[in-house]
């Protein structure tokens, strides 16, 4: 692996973090693979490891329902060589108490400062969502994926969240004034544009590598596509304010700008949700995701750390062989995979011929 562009986790501990008590783990810098049955706690490891890059969970939103159950706080560290440096990471949330997040010993002041750090990629059953949830479902994916490289981006992700918020208020409130008005459309007019650039600029380039990798994993060429839609694609975002100030006002909230942007996922030009089969779909899925991270590893200059989450479930053994001898290639790093039976993963990782580690998760086993 390069130097240049390797990170690896080589320590992972936790205390009290979902069903562990305390736990240590010690990684390879290859490919990493839990196994252990169903509910043992393969998920919540891989989870921990994306807490520690995005200073939050994957799956929960809250961090106080990471805690076990019956105690009151729990503490994530990370150990890493990141560039040939190591660096350590400490996450602790305590109940009723703000979070502490720690590079090096130093606390963070704003968590948004940390992300990118340490880049990382979750593939798992939950990205489901993408195709059958809503357009905010698909919003959160382009923000994490552009967050992680573009720190401007999450400056400005944040700031608009924030003048929404602030222009809706005011569009309920009984005493409105105009010239406040103005200053919030200000602010997102600003950073509504910035954000909607990265957006076409991250999907412009994001579409021939996801072609390309949709094709070696479903070992044929299907027409698959992602389409940006954006209504500052249509009109200037100014002049979409300006015509729908009365419908908001009636509406009591802004009812244009970037927060309504969407990334259509198709197949034969037909949303995948009706067209693909549930395969197509999980191919899609993936291809999406190792898409991001050579897209993430091409511009951050490092190789985001791969989190693989019951992979094996949807997929044949040919096509987890296809992924699995993909993702041991150079141009991925450091790998995390969970899976429930240890003989069928160690046949695959060893016809890759990649330096591996098995890590095994157990019930009643005094974690
Ligand atoms: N806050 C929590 N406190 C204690 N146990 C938890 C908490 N959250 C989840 N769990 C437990 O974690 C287990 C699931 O772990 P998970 O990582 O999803 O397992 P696996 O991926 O191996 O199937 C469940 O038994 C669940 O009850
Ligand atoms: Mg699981």
């Amino acid at each position: 692996m390069n130097n240049e562009t390797a990170q690896q986790l080589i320590r992972l501990s936790l205390i009290h973090f979902r069903n562990y008590s305390e736990a240590e783990f010690h990684f390879c810098p290859k490919i990493n693979c839990l196994a252990g049955d169903n509910g043992t706690g393969k998920t919540n490891v891989l989870d921990a490891v994306y807490y520690l890059s995005m200073t939050k969970s994957c799956l929960n939103p809250s961090d106080s329902q990471n805690i076990r159950y019956d105690e009151d706080f729990f503490v994530l560290q990370g150990e890493y060589l990141r560039k040939g440096e190591p660096e350590n990471l400490y996450c602790g949330v305590k109940r009723g108490q703000k979070k502490v997040f720690r590079r090096n010993k130093k606390n963070y002041e704003r968590m948004s400062d940390h992300i990118g750090l340490i880049p990382v990629v979750m593939i798992s059953p939950a990205d489901n969502s993408l195709i059958l949830g809503g357009s905010d479902e698909r919003r959160r994916f382009m923000n994490e994926v552009i967050a992680q490289y573009d720190h401007q981006y999450l400056n400005d992700v944040i700031h608009y969240n924030h003048a929404v918020e602030q222009r809706n208020a005011l569009l309920k409130s009984p005493v409105f004034d105009r010239e406040v008005l103005e200053v919030w459309n200000e602010q997102l007019i600003q950073t509504g544009n910035r954000i909607f650039r990265s957006r076409i600029g991250f999907c412009a380039s994001l579409i021939p590598v996801f072609r390309q990798y949709y094709r070696q994993i479903a070992d044929k060429d299907e027409k698959v596509e992602l389409v940006y839609r954006s209504q500052l694609q249509e009109k200037d975002f100014s002049l979409l304010l300006r015509e729908s100030f009365e419908k908001d006002r009636i509406l009591q909230f802004t009812t244009c700008g970037i927060h309504k942007d969407d990334l259509l996922l198709q197949m034969d030009g037909i949303p995948i949700k009706r067209s693909g089969s549930q395969g197509q779909q999980k191919t899609f899925l993936v291809a999406l995701k190792l898409a991001n991270s050579d897209f993430i590893r091409q511009h951050c200059g490092i190789t985001p750390l791969l989190l693989l989450d019951d992979l094996f479930d949807k997929f044949d053994a040919r096509r987890v062989g296809h992924i699995v001898q993909l993702v041991s290639e150079d141009s991925f790093g450091q790998i995390f995979i969970t899976h429930t039976g240890r003989e069928h993963i160690e046949t695959i990782l060893k016809q890759t011929g990649c330096e591996y580690r098995l890590l095994e998760t157990a019930s009643g086993y005094l974690h």
